[in-house]
Order: C-alpha cells, then sequence, then structure tokens
C-alpha cells in the first residue's frame, strides 16, 4: 500500500481514503505518510458521490479503499467509486486481500491498480510475508501530465527516462519496481517467492471453501440465543449483502465479526473454550483463526475508550479455515457451552 502510493504521490500530495479501512494501513495513511508531507483524507465510503467528491482538491491524487474491509466486513460500491475517481482525473487504487482475485475482479469494474497483501490468503499458510501491486494499465497518465509528474517528466535518477513515454502501459508498475523497489528494498525473498507461488497454486481451491464453511458458521452463529450479532456479507440481511452478490458472486470470503450477548467477558470465556480454531492476530487463512480485540490487541483499553477507537468490547473476529465445517462448527458449539 505504500508502495502503491508513493509512486504517484510526493511530500505537498493528498490522496483520499475510505475510512473503514485495516489499522494498520490506516496508521500508514494517517502518520507514515504524514510525516513525508503527503496528506489524507478519510471518508465514509457508503456517503453519496457528491459528498465524496467534496473531500477533493487541487493536489489530490488518488483514491484508495478495500474492496471487502478488514474488520468492518464493508463492501465497497467499485463501480461508483470509480466513476468518483475518474471524474476527478485519479486512479481508483483498491486493496483486494480478503475476496482474492478469485472471488472478486476489481478491474472488470473500474478499479486502476489492485493491491494485495499475498501474507494472507494467497499464501494461505502463513508461511511467507509480502504484497502485491497488479497495475491494469488502464489509467491515462498522460491525460493529466502535469499531475503526475513521476511518471510523466524525465526521471533524473534513471538516465533521464520517461516512464509513460518509454512503457506506455505498463509506465506505473515498470516505475515502482525500477525506482522504489531499487531505492527502497523490500523485494521478497526467493524462498519467500518460492512458499507464495505453492499457495497461489491452490488458492482457486481454498476460496470456495472458505465461503461455504464460512457462510455455514455464520448460519450457525446467527441460530445461536448468545450471539449478539453477525456480520458477515454472505448472509442475507447483512447490510451489503446485495454489492457482495454483485462484485463477488461466489462469496467474498472466510472472514466475519460477531458479538456475545455477555459483552467482553463471555468473549474472553468464549475465546478460553475454543479448542481448534486459533487465537491468532493474523487474519485470511488456511486454518480457523480468532481475534478478540478487547482481550488482545486491544486489552489494555476500557470498554469506553475501545468504542472510542472503533472497536467494540463484544467484536470477535473469525477467520474460518478450510477445515471440516462440521469441526468448525462443533468447536464454536464447545465454546459457548
Ligand atoms: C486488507 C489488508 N491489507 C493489508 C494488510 C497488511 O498486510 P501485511 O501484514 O502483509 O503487510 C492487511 C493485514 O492484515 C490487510 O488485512
Amino acid at each position: 500500500n505504500f508502495y502503491a502510493i508513493f509512486n504517484i504521490c510526493s511530500a505537498g500530495d493528498h490522496f483520499i481514503s475510505a475510512s473503514t479501512i485495516y489499522g494498520g494501513t490506516y496508521n500508514l495513511f494517517a502518520v507514515t505518510l504524514k510525516k513525508l508531507g503527503i496528506e489524507v483524507t478519510f471518508v465514509d465510503q457508503d456517503a453519496p458521490a457528491e459528498e465524496i467528491k467534496k473531500a477533493f482538491r487541487p493536489n489530490t491524487k488518488a483514491l484508495f479503499a478495500e474492496t471487502v474491509s478488514n474488520p468492518a466486513m464493508n463492501v465497497l460500491d467499485i463501480e461508483k467509486f470509480a466513476e468518483i475517481a475518474h471524474s476527478e482525473g485519479v486512479p481508483l487504487i483498491v486493496d483486494n486481500t480478503f475476496p482474492t482475485p478469485i472471488n472478486c475482479r476489481p478491474f472488470e469494474w473500474g478499479a486502476d491498480i489492485v493491491v494485495h497483501s499475498t501474507t494472507k490468503y494467497m499464501d494461505g499458510h502463513a508461511a511467507a510475508l509480502g504484497g502485491a501491486i497488479v497495475d491494469s494499465g488502464n489509467f491515462d497518465w498522460e491525460a493529466y501530465a502535469d499531475k503526475y509528474p513521476g511518471l510523466t517528466q524525465p526521471d533524473e535518477s534513471y538516465h533521464g527516462l520517461t516512464y509513460t513515454k518509454a512503457f506506455g502501459k505498463g509506465a506505473y508498475i515498470t516505475k515502482a519496481v525500477v525506482q522504489l523497489m531499487r531505492d527502497l528494498g523490500s523485494a521478497q525473498s526467493p524462498q519467500n517467492s518460492f512458499l507464495l507461488n505453492i499457495g497461489l497454486e491452490t488458492l482457486h481451491l481454498r476460496m470456495p471453501r472458505h465461503c461455504e464453511n464460512a457462510l455455514k458458521a455464520a448460519e450457525y452463529l446467527e441460530s445461536r440465543p448468545e450471539v449478539a450479532w453477525v456480520n458477515y456479507p454472505g448472509l442475507e440481511g447483512n447490510k451489503y449483502y446485495e454489492l457482495a452478490q454483485k462484485y463477488m458472486p461466489n462469496g467474498t470470503c472466510g472472514v466475519m465479526t460477531f458479538g456475545l450477548k455477555g459483552g467482553r467477558n463471555a468473549s474472553i470465556k468464549f475465546m478460553d473454550n475454543l479448542g481448534l480454531i486459533a487465537i491468532v492476530t493474523h487474519v485470511a487463512d488456511a486454518r480457523s483463526c480468532i481475534l478478540h480485540p478487547a482481550s488482545h490487541t486491544h486489552r489494555q483499553l476500557s470498554d469506553q475508550q475501545l468504542i472510542e477507537a472503533g472497536v467494540a468490547p463484544d467484536l470477535i473476529r473469525l477467520s474460518v479455515g478450510i477445515e471440516n465445517a462440521e469441526d468448525i462448527i462443533n468447536d464454536i458449539e464447545q465454546a459457548l457451552g
């Protein structure tokens, strides 16, 4: 995500992002990029297009969002976002980590650049850290040449080469590789690339199973009296069900959130009772894993502070794996008590 933005933004520039994105990306945008002089404005991705367009400034260079957000599970209206970005003359960059290209193909809906944390489903086994940028080549940088001098003017660090002239549709991704990766590193090691490649070979088999298992688990959770709410876009009645059907008709992913009626204490008891499902911060793995921020990553915060941080004290994030669905549901059942 850093390279995807930094490839077209420098000090004095601005970009717009959906607010409900992964916390690490939020901090990267709001804190780290700010130190480099790049400003972000966060918007509500569900707001009407006219509302979102008000956030654009003359120095705005990109629009960013997650196709399915972690952990809010908001489904992006990709066509709406693409229309907003293009009418303002900037590319739409989407993080497609959760659905993966198996379930969602953002280019077909107008996105220009797609990013992935390959650490998640693509690897699938928590074996290798990694990330990927995929450029559709569709954004016309030359049409906004003044806005993107890094692509349309000679690069003095590369023998005065102009990326759009030398590489055409490959300008953006070539610059990311030959300039940013050269200067900043982040090249994946051969061993990690090897591990990622092995994961990719089974991605198309794993994703349908994740979705099938997750839907069963979500329906089971919904049927239990101890459960206060379940947030999974594959459930009919979910706020994002229609958008999920449109953009991801074969399913979204294995991740969902839910809350127990007993709040924080009941959640802690539930987590302690789990056997098969592993308590880990990691998400989107072949093995089922689970996180209760209030008793783990955010445990130093009071209930009030949690709410202020946008994390409900009862929120549990369940990432359903590819094990036997009955085993997963049995574990949930015995943990509920
Ligand atoms: C949607 C999304 N994007 C990016 C990341 C960052 O991934 P990595 O830890 O591989 O840098 C995560 C991590 O959870 C994520 O969920």
